[in-house]
């Protein structure tokens, strides 16, 4: 399995300087941030980093400051030796592996990235300060990986579109580059979190995919009430005795303003719900 030399770098005035020698040799940098415990979802990031990119740097980091108080930053599950052996296997040539203090040498009293509208609603109603702590890890990523393209799944929508607002905000070089999302072959999306479900949680958690495609059936067959195309998905959600619907909205796919009324012409399913403590995520186009 293990086909390319991937090394394991943990300071990142290190990593900086190896970046730095590539572009020098003319090399273009592919990040892919990841918090670790890789699955196939991440698999497909780094390969299309390592397709288009001539360095590619994964980064493994349980970001505190994304977590609220009451969140499962301590329980997220780590596995550095298995991410070594995919990040090998996908061709990685560098799994950047910092501690907290590296990146966050002064703690709390930090210097932070704020998100505004983008970063209140939908995961940030019920994650205050989650996307603040996502924006600034990233910008301190881009910087020390001096990346040029940079990776994200798109299960994390509202994520890969508030990434995308900053490096514009911010006048980063970085270019953000989404993925589609990948799924078991019984439809959940893939998720680091989905090793924490039950067996029953995880037959349950089924109803999201279910949900989200008869939503899309319905939009496709000439539905455009929100609120009708949002039933449908709940009702088939509420069918499950453990869920606990956070949100289900509908909004632009490239702007995200949530939609009320009309569904519009490219509207998006997003939707959080929680099985016990694991809160998952996710969303589908409902346009063709
Ligand atoms: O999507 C994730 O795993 C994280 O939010 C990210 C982008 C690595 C930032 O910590």
């Amino acid at each position: 399995m293990n086909s390319h030399d991937t090394r394991i770098i943990r300071d990142s005035k290190v990593l900086s300087s190896m970046t730095r020698s590539a572009i020098a040799e003319g090399k273009t940098v592919g990040l892919v941030p990841t918090m670790g415990y890789l699955h196939e979802g991440h698999a497909s990031l780094i390969r299309a980093a390592r397709a288009k990119c001539d360095f590619v740097v994964v980064s493994d980091f349980v970001n505190p400051t994304q977590f609220g108080p009451t969140e499962d930053y301590a329980t997220y599950p780590r596995d550095e030796a298995a991410d070594l052996a995919l990040c090998a296997a996908c061709g990685a040539d560098v799994l950047f592996i910092p501690d907290v203090a590296m990146l966050y040498p002064n703690g709390q009293d930090s210097t932070w990235v704020e998100v505004s509208r983008l970063g209140t609603i939908l995961c940030g109603a019920s994650r205050p300060g989650h996307f603040r702590g996502v924006a600034t890890v990233v910008t301190k990523l881009l910087m020390i990986s001096r990346a040029d393209y940079a990776f994200f799944g798109e299960k994390d929508y509202q994520q890969l579109t508030i990434l995308r607002r900053m490096v514009a905000d911010l006048g980063s070089p970085c270019e953000i580059i989404g993925m589609p999302i990948v799924r078991e072959a019984d439809g959940l999306a893939l998720s680091s979190r989905n090793v924490r479900l039950t067996p029953a949680s995880r037959i349950e958690a089924l109803a999201l995919h279910r949900g989200l495609e008869m939503a899309r059936d319905s939009y496709l067959a000439g539905e455009r009430s929100v609120q009708k195309l949002i039933a449908t998905a709940q009702s088939e959600i509420d069918l499950q005795p453990d869920a606990k619907i956070d949100y289900i909205s509908i909004a632009d796919a490239d702007t995200l303003d949530i939609s009320t009324d009309d569904a519009g012409s490219r509207p998006l399913m997003l939707m959080a719900v929680r099985f016990g403590s694991v809160r998952l995520i996710d969303n589908m186009k409902l346009f063709a």
